[in-house]
């Protein structure tokens, strides 16, 4: 029998994973057989899911990491390789924004917050990473970016811009990272119901962002998994630099 995806026994840091997408991903991934590191700063949800893949026959580290700290990071990186004997999958998700505020409000350091959160963590994280995947020259990467970054934000303009500079991390990391059979790739999330969602989006956002997909709903948290499963897996072996985006039709060719 054939195996599609091919990633039962790999290993996966995923950052922000104790809640919303991020929970989501990880008990999805665990499912497949991928050994979770459940990175975050939330201990209580964080080591919940790692109880709940545990639970479901799968193998899941918790790890506390603050993605602002250099130093939390290495520690997190090495603890996982030793843990599980090398790292194959990094899933960069930590991330947010604000309730909508227009760009002329937006002070200086809410500026310098929300594109130190959106995109500094990723940089940290991939460059840590990264020689362990090219020691074994194999590795699969993803950026959690937002559909703002390329249809506009709306009322937050700080993380419509870390999102975009996201790509453009991805773009050039995934041309450095192809000799070393290492594919980097970013998934523009749509509207995804979240805890965060909810707090950032109003009820009659959420209605209009319906309206205008073509599916006739807002995401969920397994929408963003499957994509993610897709892009880790050996399937995507030959998919590099892409933008690929589970966005119910609301934004057709990216
Ligand atoms: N939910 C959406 O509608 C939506 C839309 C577009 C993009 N996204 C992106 O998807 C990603 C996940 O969003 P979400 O809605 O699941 O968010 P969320 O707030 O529900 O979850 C984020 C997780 O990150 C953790 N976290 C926060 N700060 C951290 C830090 N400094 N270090 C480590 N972990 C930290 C939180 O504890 C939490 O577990 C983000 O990058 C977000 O920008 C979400």
């Amino acid at each position: 029998m054939k195996d599609y995806l091919r990633v039962c026994g790999k290993t996966a840091i995923i950052t922000g994973s104790a809640q919303g997408i991020g929970r989501g991903m990880a008990i999805e991934l665990a499912t497949y057989g991928i050994k979770i590191a459940v990175l975050d700063i939330d201990d209580k949800l964080g080591t919940e899911v790692r109880d709940i893949i545990r639970k479901a026959g799968g193998t899941a580290e918790y790890i506390h990491c603050d993605i602002f700290s250099v130093e939390d990071i290495k520690k997190a990186v090495k603890k996982t390789a030793e843990a599980f004997g090398g790292i194959d999958i990094l899933v960069n998700n930590v991330g947010g924004g604000e309730p909508s505020c227009g760009f002329e409000t937006i002070t200086d350091e809410r500026w310098d917050k929300y594109i130190r959160f959106n995109l500094y963590g990723a940089f940290y994280m991939t460059r840590e990473v990264f020689p362990y995947m090219k020691a074994r020259k194999k590795g699969k990467i993803v950026n959690i970016s937002s559909g703002y970054a390329i249809g506009g934000g709306d009322f937050c303009a700080h993380y419509a811009t870390a999102k975009a500079g996201l790509i453009g991390f991805t773009t050039s990391v995934a041309k450095e990272a192809a000799p070393y059979n290492i594919n980097v790739n970013v998934i523009p999330v749509p509207t995804t119901d979240t805890p965060a969602m909810r707090l950032t989006d109003t009820p009659e956002m959420i209605e209009a962002e319906i309206r205008d997909t073509p599916l006739g709903r807002i995401a969920v948290p397994e929408d963003i998994a499957n994509t993610v499963l897709f892009l880790v897996s050996e399937a995507a072996d030959y998919v590099t630099g892409q933008i690929v985006a589970p966005n119910g039709g609301k934004r057709m060719l990216v």
